[in-house]
């Protein structure tokens, strides 16, 4: 196996951490970035305790800039990403006339342009070493819409068309970029939806049950494999067949 360097944006989140886990296990080195100080330091001693040593920068993803200097640290540190994952991710939910812009905006910054951010400093070294694998965390609601997210689908929705662009763009460059659609994973985001609204939602999964941060990081590890060259493009839907669209 090729030691690859890996930037998981939003790592310290449900999803993110197992991501991170995931691919360090698979021997990558691991990058990601943090808002908050205290947040991060606490979440870094418990990657180290379990032996995963994680390369940290403290970085907005909405804030271009801070992103052209994040990738030049985690260049320095450990050497230039290779593969991406686009995961850094916030709601706001409310139905849609009573959304204010700002709901809008935070939502549209952190979830979609933060892939152009992120992505955007680390693309061109990827397509001189003719090698990168580029994933984003979209969501089943970005496929089927939902009750009080327009802003959420419409990024989410949003990633998923920056995908199949890029895809396009750098196939022949070695470069294979897809999108992970996680359905209703049981993290601190899920968890926050009312309860009595999340019980009618769970009755809709037919696996009957949320899913787990493994179940989703287990997918995206597979994209990034050197043996998953020839899949791009894609959009992987993991939701314990909530949604079966095609
Ligand atoms: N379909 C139809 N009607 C619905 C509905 C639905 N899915 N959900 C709610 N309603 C109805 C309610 O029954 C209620 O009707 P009445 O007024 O007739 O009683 C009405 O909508 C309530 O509307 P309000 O505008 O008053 O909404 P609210 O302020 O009470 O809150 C909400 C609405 C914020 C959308 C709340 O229902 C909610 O949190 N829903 C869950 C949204 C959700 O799934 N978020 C996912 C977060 S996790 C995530 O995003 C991760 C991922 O990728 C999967």
């Amino acid at each position: 196996m090729t030691q690859r360097t890996a930037l998981v944006t939003g790592g310290t989140g449900g999803i993110g951490s197992a991501i991170i886990r995931y691919l360090a296990g698979q021997g990558h080195k691991v990058a990601t970035n943090y808002r908050d100080e205290a947040k991060a330091e606490a979440w870094r001693a418990a990657m180290a305790k379990d032996g995963i040593e994680v390369c940290m920068v403290q970085a907005d993803v909405t804030d271009p800039e801070a992103c052209v200097a994040m990738a030049r640290v985690i260049e320095e540190k450990c050497g230039p990403v290779e593969i991406l994952v686009n995961n850094a991710g916030i709601t706001r939910d409310t139905t849609f006339h009573k959304m204010n812009y700002q709901q809008w905006t935070d939502v549209i910054n952190t979830n979609l342009n933060a892939c152009f951010n992120v992505t955007r400093p680390v693309i061109e070294g990827m397509r001189a070493r003719k090698w990168g694998r580029v994933v984003q965390i979209s969501s089943i609601n970005g496929q089927k819409g939902q009750y009080g997210q327009a802003n959420y689908a419409a990024a989410k929705a949003g990633m998923h068309g920056f995908t199949i662009s890029l895809a396009q763009e750098n196939a022949k460059f070695g470069i294979t970029v897809n999108t992970v659609s996680p359905g209703y994973v049981g993290t601190d985001m899920v968890m926050a939806v009312p309860e009595e609204v999340r019980e009618k939602i769970v009755a809709q999964i037919p696996v009957g049950r949320l899913g787990r941060p493994d179940e989703i990081a287990h997918a995206v590890a597979f994209l990034t494999r050197e043996e998953t060259a020839w899949m791009t493009g894609a959009n992987l839907a993991i939701n314990g067949g909530q949604y079966m669209g095609w």
